[in-house]
This record gives structure tokens, sequence and C-alpha cells, in this order.
């Protein structure tokens, strides 16, 4: 049985609702210091920190209908079409945050998502997906509740709604910086939900681009679950998860100063160590494609050459996240069209740079 947090189990309601529609459009985000290894219910290991995304993001809008069976009753549409493989997923979401919504039996639910990214561009939508979820679901709390929650406990609630659907989705709440986990030197850092973060941040990343380069449009060859389940008996796994909380006390200077050519160790040195997790686990798995790893060095070559501090980090499959600072969008921009574009399937890649986080549509 797993922990019931009694702070976020609603009063009984006051008010009846029968029923009604709320949207929400929520970003995805890309983590600096990865989560890779969780337990109990969607708890990581380490702490992990993100930047939120502008514009890769879901617009959910939520139907309801009050019924009386019992069970849950979910459609999801996905640009106007059924997508009746996206239900168990959501079912499973429903069952573990019941007790955090004990009305998610009493209505009927159509849920029309829409990425803004291609559904099949290998992005990870579980975050801005389940984030936008978990925002309507509260919605129709607020209702139900008259009063509500304050802003702030709105949000802590929210983060940990989304966090039970997909871990990292607790990060795509907030703008800005993001932090999940807790770590003894980040104040008010929690594992339930993700919390802004709260030290200071050097104005060059307030407005930090990512350039996501789809190498790899398929299926993921790894699920999350079965990724993160790789790191239960990993021979290495105690060392990442220190290195991942050690990372995190290093990158507070370093987020505070600017000092970039810190940053780029720290995050390359992240995303590798993500990726060894995988080549070392039982079963092994290589992620990387060949042309990720030839991006991978044209953006090595290109820093050497002319001193720009981009850098790229990885998510849990082939594609590359590029990073760098707004005042060198032209030179970056000019290396994607003349040389890294013709290492991503089609030529397929997205502008992105840190965003504001969730908002109500
Ligand atoms: O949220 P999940 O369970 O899909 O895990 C994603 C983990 C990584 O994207 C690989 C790293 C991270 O911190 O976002």
């Amino acid at each position: 049985m797993s922990a019931l947090h009694q702070e976020f189990v609603p009063k009984p309601y006051t008010n009846s609702v029968e029923s009604g529609s709320v949207a929400w459009k929520s970003p995805s985000n890309i983590a600096l210091v990865k989560y890779w290894g969780k337990h109990g219910q969607q708890l990581p290991k380490n702490t992990s920190i993100s930047f939120t995304l502008d514009h890769c993001a879901t617009s959910t809008r939520l139907e309801f209908q009050s019924k009386q069976d019992q069970g849950f009753d979910i459609t999801v549409l996905l640009d106007g079409k059924a997508q009746p493989d996206f239900v168990p997923k959501i079912e499973k979401f429903f069952t573990i945050a019941m007790p955090y919504l004990p009305f998610l039996e009493d209505y009927s639910f159509t849920v029309h998502t829409s990425n803004s990214f291609p559904h099949s561009s290998g992005i990870a939508s579980s975050a801005s997906g389940m984030s936008a979820l978990a925002l309507c679901l509260l919605d129709l709390e607020a209702q139900l509740n008259g009063n509500g929650l304050s802003e702030e406990g709105f949000k802590k609630k929210a983060s940990f709604l989304a966090r039970l659907g997909s871990g990292s989705a607790a990060r795509s709440i907030d703008g800005g910086l993001v932090v999940w986990g807790e770590h003894q030197e980040i104040a008010g850092s929690s594992d339930l939900f993700a919390v802004p973060y709260p030290e200071a941040v050097h104005e060059v990343f307030h407005d930090f681009c990512d350039t996501v380069l789809l190498v790899d449009t398929g299926e993921k060859i790894v699920s999350s679950t079965v990724g993160h389940g790789l790191m239960h008996g990993h021979p290495f796994a105690e060392q990442r998860f220190d290195q991942a909380n050690n990372n995190m006390q290093a990158i507070k200077p370093i987020l505070a100063s600017g000092d970039l050519d810190a940053f780029i160790t720290l995050v390359e040195s992240e995303a590798l160590s993500l990726h060894a997790m995988m080549l070392t686990s039982s079963p092994y798995f290589i992620l990387m494609k060949p042309a990720t790893l030839a991006i991978i060095n044209k953006i090595w070559s290109f820093r050497k050459e002319t001193g720009i501090p981009a850098c790229f980090t990885l998510d849990a499959g082939a594609n590359v996240h590029l990073l760098y600072p707004a005042q060198h969008k032209q030179q970056v921009r000019d290396l994607i069209e003349n040389e890294l574009k013709a290492h991503c399937k089609e030529g397929a890649f997205i502008h992105d740079q840190v965003g504001q986080g969730a908002l109500r549509l």
C-alpha cells in the first residue's frame, strides 16, 4: 500500500456540477539533471531540474458529463480522431489519482487533445499531455469545491497529480527552471511535486534556446516504465543517483553566475550518463543512432571552431536537444540549416526556448 498524502485529499465537495468543459495548454520540458529511476508511487530516486519549453506543448479540452454507474468512462481524441490506445494509461492514472480526485468515477470524460509537435516526432508528449490533463481535472475540482485552492496550492496539487501520470510531467506546470525531487540544499524541494527553482538564475538562462533535432520519429525503443525499471538492481544505480544529486549541488553556482563552460560540461555529462545507464543495464540498449553521434560531433566541432557555447542534451531516445544562448541564435540556426538538418529524419527539427509554464485556455 502506498502512503496517502492527506495534504492533497480534498474536503467533501460543496457544489454539484452536471456537465461542462475546461481547457489547458501545457508545455514539455527538457531536463538538465536527469530523472532516471523511481520507487513507490512515481517517486524519484534523485533530484532533477529542467527548462520548461514554450512551443512544444499539448492543448487539452476536457468535457465532462455526470453519470450514475461505477467505473471510469474515458474517451480520448487526438486532433479529433479517437485514440483508444491512450485510454489504458489514463485509466491507470485515474486509479492512482482517485483518493485525490474522488469525482473521477462520477463523470463521463472526453479528452480532446492536440500537440503542437507532430505526434510521431518521438518527442515525449507524456509530460505535456499528463500535466495538461491534471490541470483540467483540477479546474473541474475547483468548480466542485466552490472556494478551491490558492494559486500556489493549485499548482502544487497539479504537479503532484501530473507526477502520478508521468514523473517528468510534474516539472511542466511552472515556467523557467523547475526542480523535482527533495534535495537538502534546495529549499522547498519535494519528491511529491515540482517547484520553481528557488535560487538566483543568471539572465542568460532566462531565454535559453533549445532546438530539438528529430533523428528518430518512431516508437520509443524503451518505454519510460521499462527504462526506469532497469535501474532496479543496476550495478551503477547508487553511483548514478549520487552523481545526479551532486550535479544538483554543482549546478547552483553555474546557474547563478552564467558560467557556460561549466554548464556545458555538466549538461552533456548528464545526458551521456543517462545513456550510459541504458548501455550497462540488463538487458542493455543503445538508444542513440548514428545520426545522433554525427550531430554531437558536429556540435563539438562548431563549439571548438567558433567558441559559441552551444551544447547538447538527450532524453531516453535518439533525438538531440541543442541548447544555446539566445544571443547566438543566428549562428546556431545557420549551423542547423547547413550541417545538422541533413542528419534529421526528413530534415525535421523544432526551434524552442524557455517558456512560462502552463496556461488556462
Ligand atoms: O517522465 P518519464 O517517466 O517518462 O521519465 C522521463 C525521464 C527522462 O526524460 C529521460 C529524463 C527527465 O528527467 O526528463
